[in-house]
This record gives structure tokens, C-alpha cells and sequence, in this order.
């Protein structure tokens, strides 16, 4: 039976794997071990796996920064979807960013992951037109 369980580092290679076998994802080095265990370290209880059969499948992390929650790598193996997981992990996260006193939450979506953005609307998830992200990379390597 799936189970969600905190997500700890000694699974970030499962996750990793998980996140690049699936369309609509982008895995980039901000993603790397070390990245990861800086994220957890910083947002501590607020990040959560599903395990099933001893394998992880599926994922959602999420974390704040005083102000704004925010939600990311939301990712369910196919052969799992559509038994509420993804709700299951996501009202963990949400419950977690309320009880630190954060009650608006922030995801990015790839415009054209139809999937997901018919996930989040379908969900109640506000989709914000009004707002253009702007993103920096300092150096030259694209994939940080
Ligand atoms: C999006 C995703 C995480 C959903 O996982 P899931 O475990 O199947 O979702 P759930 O079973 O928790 O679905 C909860 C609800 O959403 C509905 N739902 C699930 N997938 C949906 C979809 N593609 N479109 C519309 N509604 C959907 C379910 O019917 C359910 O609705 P209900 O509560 O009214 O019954 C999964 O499809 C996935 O991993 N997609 C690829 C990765 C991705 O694109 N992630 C988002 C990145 S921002």
C-alpha cells in the first residue's frame, strides 16, 4: 500500500530518477544531491515522498521564505495516478506552510504541460495571468 513518508536524502537518487522519467519536469543542478539537501535543511518537515513496494513514487516538496509558500516538484509514477496521491502529498505540504503561518502558495507550471495546468485548475489553484516571472543566471552555465 502506498505510504507518505517525510523525504529524506537517502532517497534523493529514487526522486531524481522519478522527476526524469517524467514528460513536463525539467531536472536541472539545482536538483543535485547537495542542492537538495540544503532545500530540506532550510525547510525542514515540509517536503514529502510515496513509497510503495519499497520504491518511491511520488514526490512533492515544497517550502517558504517568510512570506510565500512555495510548491514544486509535484510528481506521481503513472501507474499510481488518479488514487489521490499527488492530494495526499500536496495537503501534507499545505498543512505543513499553514502551520508556520503561510497561507498563500506559489508553483510554477510549463505553459505548455497541459496536464498539469488542467491538474492545478481542476484543484482550485488560481492561475495568475496578471504576472510575468523574470528569471537571472549568473554565470554561463544554462542548466543551474
Ligand atoms: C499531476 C499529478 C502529480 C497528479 O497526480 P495524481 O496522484 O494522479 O493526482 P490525484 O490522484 O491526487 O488527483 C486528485 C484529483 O485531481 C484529479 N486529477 C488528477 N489528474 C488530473 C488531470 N490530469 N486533470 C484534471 N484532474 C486531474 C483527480 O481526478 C482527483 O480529483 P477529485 O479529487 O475531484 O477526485 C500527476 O499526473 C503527475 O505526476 N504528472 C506529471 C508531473 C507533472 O506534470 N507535475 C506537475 C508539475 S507542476
Amino acid at each position: 500500500m502506498p505510504t507518505i513518508i517525510p523525504y529524506t536524502l537517502d532517497r534523493h537518487a529514487e526522486v531524481l530518477a522519478l522527476m526524469e522519467a517524467t514528460p513536463g519536469l525539467a531536472v536541472r543542478e539545482a536538483d543535485s544531491r547537495e542542492a537538495t539537501a540544503r532545500y530540506l535543511e532550510r525547510n525542514p518537515g515540509l517536503s514529502f515522498l510515496v513509497e510503495a513496494e519499497g520504491r518511491i513514487v511520488g514526490c512533492a516538496m515544497s517550502g517558504h521564505d517568510g512570506r510565500r509558500g512555495y510548491l514544486q516538484h509535484v510528481v506521481v509514477a503513472p501507474e499510481y495516478r488518479g488514487q489521490g496521491l499527488a492530494h495526499a502529498l500536496i495537503t501534507r505540504c499545505l498543512d505543513g506552510l499553514e502551520a508556520q503561518g503561510i497561507l498563500k502558495v506559489h508553483l510554477d507550471v510549463f505553459a505548455d504541460n497541459d496536464l498539469a495546468n488542467r491538474y492545478w485548475t481542476r484543484r482550485g489553484w488560481q492561475r495568475r495571468d496578471d504576472l510575468i516571472r523574470y528569471s537571472l543566471i549568473r554565470g554561463e552555465n544554462e542548466n543551474v
